[in-house]
């Protein structure tokens, strides 16, 4: 069977990687709201792994995707794919195939990232300006790994500019890639809104499947992007975060999820696996200035809560 007959029957909706963000606790909370809201993601793409100068050892694999020890799958059972970064397509390969014997259901190849550090190592969106070695890197672990292990490619639409998504396609095309996902902006474009859906529906002409991401907040820009992009299958980004409510609101927008429902789920973050309380605390206020976009009780919250470093007293807030 074709990964696009196993993989994409119907139109898939996935929980986009989002480094420092959509950590291993946060996939947890987000996925256990899809499947309670009745519309679980199709999968979620784990944060990226940088491979840089040696074969990624696999303690150093389990601390990005601690969900392989559970069959791949978060708690409610979502699968994660596993997301490798670097320019090296010998060591991308054998990383990705200690992965694999980890139990990854799936490689995904990073060509988007915009952070300086890794573009000056050659490594995320710089190589949408090296097609030729885009393609070498998918090429490698594509063969490398067991055929029944799906490879995956994630892209934006070009670094400064979009004069070489001609080139940048034929590179997916050479490669053997099983599918693309594209994040509808340059490097360049960094994360402002707009995001250029329509320049995806070029790459719909690949025989491959191809999902398409940036800048969907709310059932209308979830349908227009599926009807600009050519293509049904979504990955949700900041909006998921922001309403987590998102992923079965782009089907049924009638579904949504009141602050108070979202309340045991923000609890259960605080009292998730973290190194130390402190550092929940951090990333809780990082979910809830996010949620404040999307909940006008997330905004009245902010204020109290900004300043305030103990866990517990958070948790009484929440609770009062
Ligand atoms: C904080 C943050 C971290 C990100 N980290 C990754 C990453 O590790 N791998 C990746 O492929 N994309 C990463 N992205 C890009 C997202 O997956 C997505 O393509 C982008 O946010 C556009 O979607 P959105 O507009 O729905 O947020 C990141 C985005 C953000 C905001």
């Amino acid at each position: 069977m074709s990964f696009a007959n196993q993989f994409f029957v119907t139109p898939v909706r996935l929980l986009a990687p989002m480094e420092g963000l959509s950590d291993p606790l946060m996939r947890r909370i987000l996925t256990q709201i899809a499947s309670d809201l009745g519309r679980p993601y199709d999968w979620s793409v784990s944060e990226f792994i940088r491979v840089t100068q040696h074969v990624l050892p696999a303690h150093v694999i389990y601390r990005y995707v601690p969900e392989l020890k559970t069959s791949s799958r978060t708690q409610s059972g979502t699968p994660i794919h596993v997301q490798l970064l670097g320019s090296h397509p010998q060591l991308l390969a054998e990383t990705a195939l200690v992965a694999c014997s980890l139990g990854a259901l799936a490689i995904d190849l990073n060509f988007g990232c915009p952070a300086k550090t890794v573009n000056s190592h050659r490594g995320g969106s710089v190589l949408l300006e090296e097609p030729r070695v885009m393609r070498d890197i998918i090429a490698a672990v594509r063969s490398k790994v067991p055929s029944h292990i799906p490879v995956s490619a994630k892209i934006r639409l070009g670094y400064s500019d979009t004069s070489n998504m001609g080139d940048i396609q034929q590179a997916i095309a050479d490669s053997g890639a099983d599918w693309l996902t594209i994040h509808a902006r340059t490097k360049t474009q960094g994360y402002k809104p707009p995001a250029y859906w329509d320049k995806i529906a070029q790459f719909t002409q690949l025989p491959i499947p191809v999902i398409a991401n940036g800048e969907i907040w709310n059932f209308e820009q979830a349908k227009r992007c599926c009807e600009q992009a050519n293509t049904a299958h979504v990955m949700l980004g900041r909006g998921a975060v922001t309403r987590p409510d998102l992923i079965a609101n782009v089907d049924k927008p009638e579904i949504t999820m009141t602050w108070a429902q979202l309340l045991p789920y923000q609890l259960a973050f605080l009292q998730g696996e973290a190194k130390h309380a402190m550092a929940l605390v951090g990333r809780y206020k990082q979910w809830l200035a996010m949620l404040s976009k999307g909940y006008n009780e997330a905004q009245a919250l902010w204020t109290p809560i900004k300043r305030e470093k103990d866990r517990e007293s958070i948790i009484k807030y929440l609770k009062t």
